[in-house]
């Protein structure tokens, strides 16, 4: 099925392993868990949706760490990616589907948990996908995201939001081969600029800030590690994102109480998060 998120078929088959070593797999477990303040024993045999789920670290964590149910989708063909990296430690825990956020095939108000990392803003409407999402959760079950935040007038004065226009129309085969070629030299002075404590500067490269990817992942890890954000910067079809506040307000509006609305920090980097209970 070809829609808007062609890009990220592409992304996470062509990079299906990247981010799912044993460490890498830390470093999702760290983000998950801080993410959702959930832990591992309240989810013993709930049922849980992911939204969005790429190649399918965050369905690993769930598998593994707890015996939890889970239906996962996509809207991209990166479920099959997701499907190989998972199917074998699934135990039957796992129904994945590719499907929009806007409709998935599944019965309104039966999740005890929701979550959705890392999608709301490469979806279209923001608040229609928030709303969505808060309609599978059952009454008082929760609802957590984490998204692209606005910090202030600076954020879209970044080389990803002037170049972005380009990009997207761009071949995939030639975005993946501008970068293969141009990659280390941007590595290189990404991490001068940081040594020389001109990080500030870094916004104006075009590159994934490489602070965000974990420290513990060795050189070729790392560069190709680069590569797939990179392009996952340059290539969605959309990128919006949004102001924590906003996005808490959304839940507001769309029947959710806010639990918690800010920046969550953990070994595995800061992360904007909204987390809220389904009221109505
Ligand atoms: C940046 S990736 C994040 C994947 C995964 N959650 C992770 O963090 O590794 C964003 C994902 O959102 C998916 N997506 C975008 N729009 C969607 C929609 N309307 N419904 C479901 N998934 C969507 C894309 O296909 C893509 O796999």
């Amino acid at each position: 099925m070809q829609n808007y998120t062609q890009s990220f078929g592409l992304q996470w088959k062509k990079f299906s392993k990247t981010q799912m070593d044993d460490t890498d797999q830390k470093q999702s477990e760290t983000r998950f868990f801080a993410t959702t303040n959930w832990r591992p024993e309240e989810l013993a045999g709930k049922s849980i949706l992911e939204a969005g789920s790429g190649a399918g670290r965050f369905t690993r964590v769930i598998l593994e760490k707890t015996s939890a149910y889970l239906w996962s989708f996509d809207y991209s063909e990166a479920v099959e990616a997701n499907w190989q990296n998972n199917s074998d430690i699934a135990g039957g825990r796992l129904h994945l589907f590719q499907a929009s956020i806007y409709q998935i095939p599944l019965p309104k108000a039966s999740f005890d948990k929701v979550f959705c990392f890392g999608v709301l803003q490469h979806t279209p409407d923001f608040e229609a996908s928030v709303k969505s999402l808060i309609k599978y959760a059952k009454i008082g079950a929760e609802i957590v995201v984490d998204f692209y935040p606005i910090k202030g007038f600076w954020t879209k004065i970044h080389a990803k939001y002037l170049l972005r226009p380009l990009t997207k129309k761009m071949s995939h085969e030639t975005l993946l081969n501008i970068l293969e070629k141009n990659i280390d030299s941007l590595i290189t002075i990404f991490d001068f600029l940081v040594k020389a404590k001109l990080g500030v500067l870094t916004r104006f490269l075009p590159i994934v800030d490489l602070r965000t990817i974990p420290s513990t992942v060795d050189k070729q890890k790392r560069r190709e590690w680069a590569i797939l954000d990179t392009f996952d910067m340059f290539f969605p079809e959309y990128d919006n994102p949004q102001r924590i506040e906003d996005v808490a307000a959304m839940f507001e509006r769309n029947g959710a109480k806010v639990a918690f609305a800010g920046f969550v920090k953990s070994s595995a980097g800061t992360g904007a998060v909204v987390r809220g209970v389904r009221e109505s």
